[in-house]
């Protein structure tokens, strides 16, 4: 049996609206990245990716950067047209590059024409496409009409604001779900006709040839039949993480996900990431373990760490244990919803230490556009926030040359970019860090080219290795073609790997290093020595 591709591919995710902006309106498009692929791959300069993953950029009133879908069947004006999409899923594969395509099953723009027609009568053949409620002071009583002023139905919360996750709707008289904004509707996957619609748009993208979809909040697909009360405050102000949670997670998501998954698969070799958001790693296995659900998990457990090598150690063997035997692992640290490593971590030695252990573990990992270069956190003037969700910094145009050189926009744009580009892009941007062979870029480079060259550091075994300093994380990747030791020192000081915690005889030569000062270095049975935040790629010979 061949390897699935996706085992073996790294993917970066494209957040459309900051990778480049082709027509100097401040805002990234389609045409930027098909204009920016070579970057990605397909010459010997590339950053050597296998496949992007495209956040959203279907027609959206953008309330959530277009999580917020209005018509999932095309393009935003922002963004281009049907046939530039068709152009750049070309373009890309003829680089040898699969695209994913963001799917975003759990709700919809309420400017939808589904949700429109949905809220116009409690008759529309659309009411169910949705979830509608009465207050909770009318359930059980005959009359209507508990108004604005009634009881929500339950006390789920919604993401970003922390309100109730219901608005009342006076037309009608009824309250509307929303898991997030209220403007996302929430979806009714109780409902046959949404979980066909939704089969549909997964069938006109994969006949537009996608290679599959990263599933927007799948988890929350599967929600309590009997919409019965959360068991703690999980979202917003109060919020623990401790009780029991109904509105998301709940055993029906599994059949769904398998069904979405058939349509999947009857198009051939493509493939879903889902973006289960569950932190509990014991509830994350199921959705892959199985090999019959998702291809692949975000691991969310994982982007919660803090700066540890136990914590990581203990994370990493954990996913491990649970998705076995059929479950593949997902490495992440950076995407559009999260402070990068580069800030929330010791700045850019974390970066490359962070980029050194994610393409070397066990499983597939994820890159986020700008992450290779080290990029950090914006920092975003109150008067230019625009996201409800305070994840603006993260969001900040790629810069492709230094502003000094590039002009303000960095590259990115000749216009005004839509947010500010990140701090110090002076120094980290493509071109800069293009022509320094020290760069996080040139670091990215050659991990990512030795892992296309060795396939124990795709398809190998990993064992953590015990290592006495508990500030490194150790482990060895194997097959019978070769073996390698990943050293991290995640402390500030020098640290030591003694010859009897690699093994006896070790012998090795240094392939890479997170500082980039160490390549070709012969390592002996003496043990092995790290430098402050330093990370070796060992190749056992
Ligand atoms: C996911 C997306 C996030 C979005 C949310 C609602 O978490 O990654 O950006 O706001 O879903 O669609
Ligand atoms: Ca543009």
């Amino acid at each position: 049996m061949t390897r699935p591709w996706w085992r073996e591919a790294v993917f970066y995710q494209i957040y459309p609206r900051s990778f480049m902006d082709a027509n100097a309106d401040g805002i990234g498009d389609l045409r930027g990245i098909i204009d920016r692929l070579e970057y990605l791959a397909g010459t010997p300069e590339s950053l050597g990716v296998d496949a992007i993953w495209l956040s959203p950029f279907y027609v959206s009133p953008m309330t959530d950067f277009g999580y917020d879908v209005a018509d999932h069947c095309d393009v935003d004006p922002v963004f281009g047209t049907l046939d530039d999409f068709d152009e750049l899923i070309e373009a890309a594969h003829r680089r040898g590059l699969r695209v994913i395509i963001d799917l975003i099953p759990n709700h919809t723009s309420d400017q939808h024409p589904w949700f429109q027609r949905s809220r116009e009568s409690r008759e529309s053949p659309y009411r169910d496409w949705y979830v509608w409620r009465r207050s909770r002071s009318d359930v059980g009583h005959s009359s209507v009409g508990g108004g604005s002023n009634g009881v929500p139905p339950n006390n789920w919360m919604a993401e970003f604001g922390g309100g109730p996750a219901w608005t009342f709707d006076p037309a009608t008289d009824e309250w509307y779900l929303h898991s997030f904004l209220p403007s996302q509707p929430d979806l009714n996957w109780d409902e046959p006709a949404v979980q066909a619609a939704m089969g549909e748009t997964m069938q006109f993208w994969l006949r537009r040839g996608v290679d599959g979809f990263r599933a927007d909040v799948i988890h929350k697909i599967g929600k309590a039949p009997d919409f019965r009360d959360n068991l703690g405050v999980f979202v917003g102000p109060g919020a623990d993480d401790r009780g029991r949670r109904f509105d998301e997670d709940w055993p029906t998501v599994h059949q769904r996900i398998r069904s979405m998954r058939r349509v999947l698969r009857s198009a051939g070799d493509r493939m879903m990431v889902g973006e289960v958001y569950v932190l509990d790693p014991e509830q994350l296995a199921p959705y892959v373990r199985s090999g019959r659900e998702l291809d692949l998990a975000h691991n969310f457990h994982f982007l919660t760490l803090p700066w540890d090598a136990a914590a990581f150690r203990d994370a990493i063997s954990e996913h491990e244990q649970l998705l076995r035997p059929r479950g593949w692992p997902t490495w992440c640290l950076n995407n559009h919803d999260h402070s990068r490593v580069a800030s929330r971590y010791p700045g850019e030695a974390a970066a490359r230490l962070a980029g050194m252990m994610i393409l070397t573990l066990r499983g597939t990992p994820f890159l986020f556009q700008g992450e290779e270069l080290g990029l950090e956190d914006g920092v975003i003037p109150a008067e230019s926030v625009v996201d409800p969700g305070g994840r603006d910094p993260e969001r900040c145009p790629l810069p492709w040359d230094a502003p000094s050189v590039g002009g303000s926009g960095g590259g990115f744009t000749s216009g005004r970019p839509w947010l500010p580009l990140p701090p110090d892009a002076e120094r980290h941007n493509v071109a800069a860090e293009a022509s320094d062979p020290g760069s996080v870029l040139a670091l990215y480079r050659a991990l990512l080219a030795l892992r296309r060259s060795r396939p124990a550091l795709r398809t190998g075994e990993m064992t953590l290795l015990a290592t006495r300093d508990r500030d490194v994380l150790a482990w060895r990747r194997f097959d019978r073609g070769g073996s390698f030791v990943i050293a991290l020192n995640f402390a500030e000081r020098s640290a030591f790997i003694q010859a009897d915690e690699l093994g006896v005889d070790f012998n090795g030569i240094v392939e890479v290093s997170a500082s980039m000062q160490r390549a070709g270095e012969r390592v002996r049975e003496t043990g092995l020595e790290l430098g402050p935040l330093d990370g070796l790629v060992v190749r056992e010979c």
